[in-house]
């Protein structure tokens, strides 16, 4: 039996913020030795490929762009991230995730070898993207100025630890005012070059939890985000700030094959549970029939810190890093099948949130008044924020809908973000309120 898993429609005709694509990494040597070098893909082309599970039956797969086993590394930074890197510089937020099974490729895929590796052909995306961030400030001349800045992040056992100041081990992830995710407290360090950039990535990794397991010999034992925000500092443009954040995940393992025991144990367990509740936040991004709308991102710290790269607040890229091997076939057709399901996170055209300089009032671009259109008030803050649209009630959103965000925007004023939040969970828990992260921007 042939299944076409994503051939009809093809994806490129559907508007999604999420581009999805896939990375099959080369065989290991245990994999050959084990299972004669068999694989369970077959090349198409640079999008699509034949998948083929242990009973033999065959499903087509197609992604943004697929990489085989004899891809570049200087092609995936090139696909993925450079387009993001661009719009991070621009003002726009945007994110990149390594997804897959143990052992699959995600690390090798964000680090290389290792982050201060110069090897071109090995290099990961975290050297090229610094080296992308100032080459692209340095292009734009001394008239601007800009600061960059780096925050490393991992959730381990599910507590958000600072990578750059071990001390900070219970960290809190909340939204700003502007409803953009940030964590609470996280160390900032400011990068005046890619030397010193390179050097805080690799003093940063070498905080982060890894452990030994019969799948990977440096398995990561946690989530770990690296944080840039690129702020340019002349008066003109000094709103855009852009943020890039780079997201390698630890992988889902089976612990009958990963062999793990006592401390490894609870982190699988722990690591598995955060992934199922990324899959749940993604199955409710996508599924149009599901009875409420509500997006349960507060059920895991992954979750929360990916509320904005899967809620539209951020142009997103996800990486499935998959073995080639048919000895693990299984869970590369359950990677596939996110990365599939994540395709289908739709988007409404772009939105334009501006707020003016003067009164610090917000609209959205449709509702902006036409004297300030004309420029005749300066625009302090012009962001382009891709929204989310799994259900379109927007259209449908009593009045009172209104009321509350009123009363929610005024104790956010007056209480801790994260009281209000919880609030406003019940609200929408109860059907007072229609979810603010379906709505996409939300304008308080
Ligand atoms: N594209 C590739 N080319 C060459 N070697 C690779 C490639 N991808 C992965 N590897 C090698 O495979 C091994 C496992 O990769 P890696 O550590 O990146 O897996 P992972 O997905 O991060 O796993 P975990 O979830 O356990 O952290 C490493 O030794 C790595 O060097
Ligand atoms: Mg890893």
């Amino acid at each position: 039996m042939n299944q076409d898993i994503e051939a009809s429609p093809s994806p490129k005709k559907q508007f999604s913020n999420v581009t999805v694509c896939s990375r099959f990494r080369p065989l290991n040597s245990k994999e050959r030795k084990d299972h004669g070098g068999q694989v369970c893909v077959c090349r198409i082309d640079d999008e699509t490929f034949v998948f083929k599970d242990e009973k033999e039956e065959e499903s087509t797969f197609s992604f943004d762009k697929v990489f085989y086993e004899d891809s570049l590394q200087a092609d995936v930074y090139e696909f993925i991230a450079l387009p993001i890197v661009r719009d991070a510089v621009n003002g726009v937020n945007g994110t990149i995730i390594t997804y897959g099974q143990t052992g699959a490729g995600k690390t090798y895929s964000m680090e290389g070898p290792n982050v201060l590796e110069s090897d071109d052909m090995k290099k990961g995306l975290l050297p090229r993207v610094v080296d992308g961030l100032f080459e692209h400030l340095a292009s734009a001349g001394d008239s601007i100025k800009y600061k960059i800045t780096l925050s490393m992040v991992e959730i381990y056992m599910e507590k958000v630890r600072d990578l750059f100041d071990l001390s900070k081990d219970n960290l809190v992830i909340k939204q700003n005012k502007d409803h953009e995710m940030l964590v609470s407290g996280v160390t900032e360090i400011h990068l005046s070059d890619t030397g010193e950039a390179l050097q805080n990535l690799h003093a940063g990794i070498q905080n982060r939890a890894v452990g030994e397991t019969q799948m990977n010999l440096a398995s990561s034992r946690s989530h770990c985000a690296y944080i840039f925000t690129v702020q340019p500092v002349s008066t003109r443009d000094r709103g855009r700030t852009g943020k890039l954040v780079l997201v390698d995940l630890a992988g889902s393992e089976k612990v009958e094959k990963t062999g793990a025991e006592g401390k490894l144990l609870e982190e699988a367990k722990t690591i598995n549970k955060s992934l199922s509740a990324l899959g749940n936040v993604i199955n409710a991004l996508t599924c149009s029939s599901s009875k409420s709308n509500h997006i349960p991102y507060r059920d895991s710290k992954l979750t929360r810190l990916l509320q904005d790269a899967l809620g539209g607040n951020s142009r997103t890229a996800l990486i499935c890093c998959c073995s080639p091997s048919t000895s693990n076939s299984s869970e590369t057709f359950s990677t596939l099948r996110f990365g599939t399901r994540a395709k289908h996170i739709k988007t409404s055209p772009t939105a334009k949130r501006i707020i003016d300089e003067e009164t610090g009032a917000r609209w959205n671009a449709l509702d902006v008044p036409a004297k300030e259109e004309s420029g005749e008030r300066t625009l302090a803050e012009v962001k382009l924020i891709p929204t989310v649209k799994p259900i379109d009630h927007a259209s449908d959103a009593p009045k009172k809908d209104d009321h509350h965000g009123r009363i929610l925007a005024k104790l956010r004023e007056r209480l801790d973000d994260e009281d209000v939040n919880l609030l406003e969970e019940l609200l929408i828990l109860e059907g007072m309120l229609f979810d603010p992260s379906a709505e996409g921007v939300r304008i308080p």
